[in-house]
């Protein structure tokens, strides 16, 4: 299914771990509709992880930068505009992680230093990709920025835990700063609220493979893959999107409409 929508273009992809990871087939989906990409993780993700095996295959420079300095940031632009030749039309966020959910505090015993952290690069990290690439002038014009997000923003998911507040922050930057990249260099931002995916950040989450499952029968389509996910970024990358900004969009199945699905009864 490639038509070379994002042919011509350049674009910034964080977060790619691993296979499974949505950035990683994200990055495949730009580059087989023949866009130009950079790749970055936090340098210990780059140490663990398999990026530079994907860096070979799409023919794209694996560029270290932690999402929570803004230094890093700085210089992940600086060198994506070289290495790519000119301004960026697309960014990836796919940042997510919580220190309270890895090391096992529920919600009603949460620790505040790490509750920060993970505000820090949940959520906060993605106003300081914006606000240093809006002073950088690195987004072209017509651009298109995006972050992952979870429902858990809208809705109680008790598991999720300080995730859900991650998320509430991080689909209100997107709409506060879409306001300011629209009116100054006609730029979109959104949040893609995505289904469960089996991955490492969405399996860290406590019964994951139990809510997984409910998901996918609650949902009248099922859960959206890793891989539909991809195909929805390429969309909203392209010209096709150009006037949708500021909007939190669902790309779940149908789970966020949906009350009560007779089949998940049936199964009980
Ligand atoms: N998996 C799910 O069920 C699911 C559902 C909805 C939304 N999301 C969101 O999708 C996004 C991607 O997650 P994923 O499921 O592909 O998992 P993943 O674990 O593959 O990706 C998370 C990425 O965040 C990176 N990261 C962590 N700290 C960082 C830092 N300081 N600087 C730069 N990068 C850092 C990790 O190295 C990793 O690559 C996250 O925002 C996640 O919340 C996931």
């Amino acid at each position: 299914m490639s038509a070379s929508i994002l042919k011509g273009k350049k674009g910034i992809i964080f977060g790619a771990l691993d296979p499974q990871s949505i950035a990683w087939k994200v990055a495949e989906r730009c580059v087989e509709e023949e866009a130009r990409i950079t790749l970055t993780n936090a340098p210990v993700a780059l140490r663990m992880g398999q990026l530079q095996q994907l860096g070979e295959k799409l023919n794209a420079e694996v560029i270290a930068a932690d999402a929570t300095s803004v230094d890093d940031l700085t210089a992940l632009f600086e060198k994506s505009q070289e290495i790519l030749g000119g301004q960026i039309d697309f960014i990836l966020h796919s940042i997510g992680m919580s220190l309270n959910v890895r090391k096992g505090k529920g919600y009603t015993d949460l620790n505040y230093d790490w509750m920060q952290k993970t505000f820090d690069i949940s959520a906060i990290s993605f106003h300081k990709v914006m606000q240093t690439a809006l002073k950088q002038d690195v987004m072209a014009e017509g651009g298109s920025i995006l972050a992952l997000t979870y429902i858990a923003a809208q809705r109680v998911f008790p598991d999720y835990n300080e995730m859900a507040e991650s998320k509430a922050l991080l689909e209100s930057f997107a709409r506060s700063f879409g306001y300011h990249f629209a009116v100054e260099k006609n730029v979109r931002v959104n949040t893609i609220s995505q289904s469960p995916t089996k991955t490492t950040a969405g399996s860290g989450v406590k019964g994951f493979d139990a809510f997984f499952d409910y998901s996918d029968k609650m949902s009248p389509l099922g859960n959206a893959s890793a891989a539909s996910c991809a195909d929805y970024c390429v969309m909203m990358f392209s010209d096709y999107t150009r006037m949708v900004t500021m909007q939190n969009l669902y790309h779940d199945g149908g789970f966020s409409s949906m009350g009560m699905n007779p089949a998940v009864l049936r199964d009980a």
